[in-house]
């Protein structure tokens, strides 16, 4: 059995935003607060109360861009109580996760000095479900204002002087669940009249997200761009990656090749998703001006054994790096409606990129990922045709390869691919067209030789990304070896 693949470098079918590779960080769990912040105070070295360790490993990915500060917190986030000198902010309790108490010490001006240390463009969610009009147009003159004003001179008063730079505001999350339980109707009448004291100061002009369907929500989708298209640049869509079910959720590491094969199953959905919402906007946004911003998605799992239900925290194996691969080559395929993404979250909960204890940090099979494929942002999007035998389990079929391929401005084209199938490789023919050589090519490959694979404090690389060069040149075609369960990068240098 064979698989084919053709990449035609000469036929561009867009870009790939970088923006597809965004993050997400949560007042959730030990996502923030230990995470991220341990303080100036703390013996685990910091910058600004930041972790140095976990900076530089999430530098490492080139993160464009990060939203904040929820989720579900979002809504109850009351922004003042984060400003101002830190002994005196208000304490709340974090009644969504752990009912734990937040103090508040990582607000406004934490937040972008972590986007700075991290090169990344902040995306704020403000608060629509439980916030007034008033309180998210100060929150933005807070952040944006240059001139004279109660919010800039509040700002100047606690220590930034100059306006930081902000393009993404969401206004509200989740407005359908925990952001108030709203009908799409309601909600579409509240982002219109929220959205218009959302301003923009001087040249900083932002790019406003209103708050989009749950999963296949298609009539909100409906409602909120017939109604509101011409107010918003984007509209966000949540969809997590559950086997089994939010009621009945499954182990992270504990699972059998029917759960192995349920989760690529529901990875692959998103492509049936953003394909019928991308109908829908198209009939109110025909030139693709708005755009789809998947700002939720990744796998969701039973929390470790012995932790807080409530912190979501979870281990991440072989299995969440290909979900994350495929995930990235559907958002690539619809690289034309989906402008950014956004991964649920980027340390310590859910589908974390970096996992943290005390002062240990270990790397997730999804960081790899994220770090190989990071030479596809802002890329150009090659077409690809691919015919892939099936991976079949219990009676049903998937396809086996999935592949997506992009070129840089300098030339440079990467080819990912991956092998879903945990028992068997893959062979693949594959056809470069288009280009006059294929100069030198070099591959990288992330596997392992059980589907559970994961990295351990104690044994951090059991999953890290490896050379690779199974191919051979086989007249104008490569026969690339796929192993099983593998994502494969392989570049060219023509
Ligand atoms: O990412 C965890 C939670 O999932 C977010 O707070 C919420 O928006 C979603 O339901």
């Amino acid at each position: 059995m064979h698989n084919n693949i053709i990449v035609n470098t000469d036929i561009v079918e867009g870009k790939i935003s970088k923006h597809i590779y965004g993050q997400f960080a949560e007042h959730l769990g030990r996502c923030i607060y230990e995470g991220l912040w341990v303080g100036e105070d703390s013996p685990i070295p910091n910058t600004k109360g930041i972790r140095n360790d976990v900076v530089a490993a999430l530098k490492k990915l080139q993160i464009p861009v990060l939203r904040w500060p929820g989720g579900c917190f979002a809504d109850e986030y009351h922004w003042k109580d984060g400003v101002g000198p830190k002994e005196s902010r208000k304490r709340m309790v974090n009644t969504h996760w752990g009912g734990v108490v937040e103090n508040n010490h990582f607000g406004t001006h934490e937040f972008f000095d972590l986007c700075e240390l991290l090169g990344a463009e902040p995306y704020i969610c403000g608060n629509l479900g439980s916030g007034t009009v008033q309180e998210m147009s100060e929150w933005v003159e807070y952040m944006t204002f240059d001139g004279e004003s109660p919010m800039a001179n509040w700002r100047r008063e606690n220590g930034r002087e100059k306006p930081w730079k902000l393009k993404y505001f969401g206004v509200g999350n989740e407005n359908w669940g925990c952001g108030g339980n709203m009908r799409a109707e309601y909600y579409t009448d509240e982002y219109r009249r929220y959205q218009t004291y959302v301003r923009n100061y001087g040249d900083n002009k932002l790019y406003k997200i209103a708050g989009g369907p749950n999963v296949d929500d298609y009539h909100w989708m409906e409602v909120l761009m017939r109604e509101a298209a011409h107010l918003m640049d984007g509209v966000s869509l949540h969809n997590y990656t559950v086997p089994g079910s939010f009621a009945q959720k499954k182990s992270a590491t504990a699972f059998d090749e029917s759960d192995w094969f349920e989760t690529m199953e529901k990875s692959l959905y998103m492509d049936t998703l953003i394909t019928r919402h991308t109908a829908i906007m198209d009939q109110y946004d025909p030139e693709k001006r708005v755009g789809l911003i998947v700002d939720e998605w990744g796998t969701w799992f039973l929390v470790e054994p012995g932790t807080n239900p409530g912190f979501l925290y979870q281990q991440n194996t072989l299995r969440d790096a290909l979900v994350a691969a495929l995930h990235f080559h559907i958002f690539h395929k619809h690289c034309d409606r989906v402008h950014m993404a956004n991964i649920a979250q980027m340390v310590n909960v859910l589908q974390a990129m970096v996992l943290t204890e005390g002062s240990q940090m270990l790397l997730t099979p999804t960081y790899h990922v994220f770090e190989m494929f990071k030479v596809h942002q802002d890329a150009e999007a090659l077409a690809v045709s691919i015919e892939s035998d099936s991976y079949q389990f219990g009676g049903k079929r998937l396809p086996k390869v999935s592949a997506s391929a992009s070129k840089q401005a300098g030339g440079r084209v990467h080819v990912s691919l991956c092998n879903i199938d945990p028992g068997d490789g893959a062979s693949v023919d594959l056809v470069i067209r288009g280009l006059a050589g294929l100069g030198t090519m070099t591959g990288r490959v992330l596997t392992a030789s059980e589907m559970q694979a994961h990295n351990t404090f104690e044994q951090p690389d059991n999953v890290s990304p490896a050379e690779f060069d199974a191919w051979e040149i086989d007249g104008d075609r490569l026969r690339v070896q796929l192993p099983a369960m593998s994502v494969v990068v392989l570049e060219l240098q023509p």
